[in-house]
Order: structure tokens, then sequence, then C-alpha cells
């Protein structure tokens, strides 16, 4: 089958012909037709679980995966062939991802059908990012009339994270860089903060050097702060300067693991270092919010299995990479 390898760790993604895996008991066999690209592939690649996890070379990278489940093995009962899934498959050993024409993985994976409204591309582009997003607005128990903060809101989790705030009726700020400002309003955003690119006065010799951060951008339109933080980019300095927005008794996540949770215990701020531990039931729920209409799958770019080198641990993310298989 054509894949998506890497030899070793750090190694260059390059196309390849693999095996074709089979479904053997309690396993079920996929052939995929679009796979979602999320920044942990190329931490996979560069090594971030070894030690953690057994790792298979050549490593066929990729865990979000959408397709038609053609091999069922003996004793699964609850799937049928033809059937449209989608999953988050990061089944140890690695190595057998969704960058791939066909994965095999256990039946009990996170795993769900896709609705008849939904495409594939669609569906591969909502598990990491779309179930980290919900369980970010169910922790921080996201409700009407809040301010939400989110910093790097145009990637994969904050395309979904601002509209699924704005749905809780948040007032959502979001940043984002100046040509992506009119996505972010119409993804349910009511104020964009331009980052990095903020100039303290009009004075042309002052606009360079002196930029506002975020959080002085912030106090400018909501001097009292905000009620919740997500923050899904910044490393430790910037996440504390961000978090100083957030009011007594309010909520800042990172997905970066940036937080000294003891300095936000202090201020009386919850949340902290954030990990997503959603599965098929929070899959299941925004496949129905995007048949709905509720929910739309900010897709950016859908290039060719063949074109995975480009797009794997690439920066500029406008939503969602989906490789078509
Ligand atoms: N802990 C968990 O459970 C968990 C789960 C999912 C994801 N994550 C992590 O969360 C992060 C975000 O994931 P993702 O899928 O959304 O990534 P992504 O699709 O690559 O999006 C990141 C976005 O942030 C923007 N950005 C970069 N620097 C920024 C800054 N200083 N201020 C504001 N925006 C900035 C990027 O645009 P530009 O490049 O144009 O600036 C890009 O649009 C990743 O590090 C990922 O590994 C963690």
């Amino acid at each position: 089958m054509r894949a998506i390898v890497v030899r070793e760790f750090g190694g260059h993604p390059q196309a390849a012909d693999m095996p074709t895996p089979e479904a053997g008991p309690g396993m079920l066999k996929i052939e995929i037709e679009a796979a979602g690209v999320n920044p942990f592939d190329q931490r996979i690649i560069d090594g971030f679980l070894d030690g953690k996890l057994q790792h298979d070379f050549p490593l066929i990278p990729g865990v979000d995966g959408a397709g038609r489940v053609v091999g069922i093995g003996p004793d699964v009962t609850d799937m049928e062939y033809g059937e449209r899934v989608v999953g988050k498959f990061l089944n140890p050993p690695l190595g057998h991802g969704t960058f791939a024409e066909y994965i095999v993985v256990p039946a009990t994976s996170i795993i769900a059908r896709i609705p008849d409204e939904v495409t594939a591309i669609q569906a591969a582009a909502l598990p990491t990012a779309g179930i980290t997003a919900l369980d970010l607005i169910h922790a921080a128990k996201v409700g009407a009339g809040q301010h939400v903060l989110i910093v790097g809101a145009s990637g994969g989790v904050g395309s979904y994270l601002v509209q699924l705030a704005a749905l809780a009726g948040a007032h959502v700020i979001a940043t984002a860089r100046p040509d992506d400002t009119d996505r972010m309003i119409r993804l349910g955003a009511t104020e964009v903060v331009n980052y990095g690119r903020i100039p303290v006065t009009d004075s042309p010799t002052h606009a360079e050097s002196s930029l506002l951060t975020v959080a002085d951008s912030v106090r400018i339109t909501l001097p009292a702060g905000v009620d919740v933080l997500f923050d899904l980019v910044s490393p430790p300095p910037a996440f504390a300067d961000n978090a100083s927005v957030v009011k007594a008794g309010g909520a800042a996540y990172t997905t970066t693991w940036a937080a000294d949770e003891e300095t936000l215990k202090m201020r009386g701020i919850r949340g902290g270092n954030f990990e997503s531990t959603g599965g098929a039931p929070e899959l299941r729920e925004l496949l129905r919010d995007v048949g709905n209409g509720d929910l739309v799958v900010p897709i950016d770019n859908t290039p060719p299995l063949e074109a995975a080198a480009d797009v794997i641990g690439a920066s500029g993310a406008r939503g969602k990479t989906v490789l078509v298989i």
C-alpha cells in the first residue's frame, strides 16, 4: 500500500510502498480516504514518545483518519463492512498510522460512524483538534456572557474553540494575524487581537519599536479582564503574561504545558496545564454538530498523501490540513 514513512526519529517523511495490514481478532481494517494533520504528528516523528511507547520503523505517522471499514476481526460484532468511520488512532506500537491507504486498529479505539451529511475530509479534520476544543469548553465550563480570550485561535484547535465558545454564548476575543481577522469574525469571534502587530502609538517612529502585548491590548477594551483564557501556543513567560488578564475566580488553560499552576492557584484561577482526554462520545457530539450545520469544519488545505512532507510540522495554520489519500 502507499504510505508516508520516516525511517528514524527526526527523519524526513517520504513516500514508500508498505505491506497492507490485515485485521486479526478484535481489530478493524479501514481504507483511509482522508487523514488530518496535527502538530503532534511531528512530535511523534521527533521522538516525543520514545521510551514511553513502543515504535515500529519504518514508522507511518498520522493519528486522525476517516474512511470505510474493509476488514473485521472474527470476534468484532458491532461494525459492518463498508461502514464510514472516523477515529483518533494513537494505539501502541506506534508507527502504523493514518498517513497510508489502510490502517488496522483495535475495535475499541476512539472511533465513530460518520453521518451521511459529513464528508470524509470534514470528518478527518475533527478528532484531535475538535475533541481538544470540546474538552477545553467542558473543563472551563464556558457559559453565556463570559469573556473568553483564545490565543492561537487561527489553528486547528483554535478554529473549533472560537466556534464552540461562541455557541456557548461567550464573548470571544481571538488572536490572529491581520490576514485572518475576517475568518475569525465569521467563526464567531467578537474581537480580534492581531498578535505582534499592534503599535502603541500612531507615530511611525514608535510603531516598530513599541508593540502592545496581547494582554495589554485586551486591557484596553476590558480593564476588568477576562473570565477564561485558552492559550494554545505560548511558552511559559508569554502564558504568564496572557494569564495576567484573567479575573480572580476565572480559568486559564494551556495546551502546551506552559502554566505555573501554583501561581495560578495563588491568584484564585482554575485550570493550568491541560491534556485532552475526550474520546468517542466527544467525537460523536462533534460529528452531530457538523451534520446539523452548527459547527463549521475549518479546512485550510487538502494536499494529496504524497505531499505530506510539506505539511507535517508546518507553521501558519489557518484551520485544518487534511491529506487526501
Ligand atoms: N495538550 C493537549 O491535549 C493538546 C491537544 C491538541 C493540541 N495540543 C497542542 O496545542 C497546540 C495547538 O494545536 P493546533 O492543532 O491548534 O496547532 P496549529 O493548527 O498549528 O495552530 C497553531 C496556530 O497558532 C498560531 N500562532 C503561532 N504563534 C502564535 C502566537 N504567538 N500568538 C498567536 N497565535 C500564534 C499559528 O499561526 P502562525 O504560524 O501564522 O503564527 C497557528 O494558526 C499545539 O502545540 C499542539 O501540539 C495539545
